[in-house]
């Protein structure tokens, strides 16, 4: 599966109550097949804008997105999203959840059960197929939203801050499982954290943003070989660099202000 995602000179301006507002400025950017890409940047800068974009949720107000040579116009199976707050349906169980994107692409029952099933297994809710969100942790109601993103088995997955609302441990955990997913699927993933110590232990390349409008400052490669270490010397050097340019940015968004 190589897959390839190019972001060409991507602007996003929105219409607000105060006039025009600047959200993304000028993204260019190039995906490679298989790669981990995770974006990071301050609060407000865009990162949740950019996704929207590549997800096909919303339009560029100019500059392109190019799918596998083809350019994104609207949302499409091809790109599971995750999103920043747990947005399972509250009234479906776990298994109708992970059927859905199965169902909208119009899979008979018996083929959609099956690959829902395997994904369930995949992110380790087995035996949970028939509980309802309300009866999960917020770490399992996450499981479900991968297991539902990777279901439609998208080219391309697409996460917004998908840990940002569990705790420390359950995020270490579900870091290591995506890892595996990944090694095992070997997807593209478009990762967005605010997180510097996810974005080292997780990417083949981190891209870091400026405050807003949104645009690419930098993109460091992560060239440390798997499985990394959190505490090792070499992800500290990596993440002091991505803390020094993001209060770089922290300082002149303060100044802008
Ligand atoms: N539909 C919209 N209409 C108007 N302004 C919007 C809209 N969506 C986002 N914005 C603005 O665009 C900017 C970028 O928002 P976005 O949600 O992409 O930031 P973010 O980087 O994801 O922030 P966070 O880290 O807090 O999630 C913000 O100033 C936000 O207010
Ligand atoms: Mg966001």
């Amino acid at each position: 599966m190589n897959h390839k995602l190019e972001l060409r000179n991507v602007t996003k301006t929105f219409n607000t109550e105060e006039g025009e507002m600047e959200a993304l400025e000028g993204i260019s950017l190039v995906v490679k097949p298989n790669e981990f890409l995770c974006i990071i940047g301050p609060s407000g800068c865009g990162k949740t804008t950019l996704l929207r974009l590549v997800a096909g949720l919303d339009q560029p107000s100019s500059g392109e997105i190019i799918l596998d040579g083809k350019e994104v116009i609207g949302p499409s199976p091809d790109r599971g999203m995750v999103f920043q707050e747990f947005s399972l349906f509250p009234w479906r169980t776990v298994l109708k959840n992970v059927e859905f994107g199965l169902e909208i692409k119009g899979m008979k029952d018996k083929a959609r059960r099956e690959l829902a099933e395997k994904y369930i297994e995949l992110v380790g809710l087995k035996g949970f197929e028939n509980c309802y969100p309300y009866e999960l942790s917020g770490g399992m109601k996450q499981r479900v939203a991968i297991a539902r993103a990777l279901a439609t088995e998208p080219a391309i997955l697409l996460m917004d801050e998908p840990f940002g609302s569990v705790d420390a441990q359950t995020r270490n955990i579900l870091q290591e499982e995506l890892l595996e997913i990944w090694k095992r699927t070997k997807k593209t993933v478009l990762f967005v954290t605010h997180s510097v110590d996810e974005a080292v232990y997780l990417a083949d390349r981190v891209a870091v943003m400026s405050a807003r409008p949104g645009c690419l400052i930098k993109c460091l490669d992560i060239d440390i070989p798997r499985p990394r270490k959190r505490t090792s010397v070499e992800v500290n050097e990596f993440r002091e660099q991505l803390l020094m340019l993001l209060s770089l940015e922290r300082s002149k968004a303060c100044i802008s202000v």
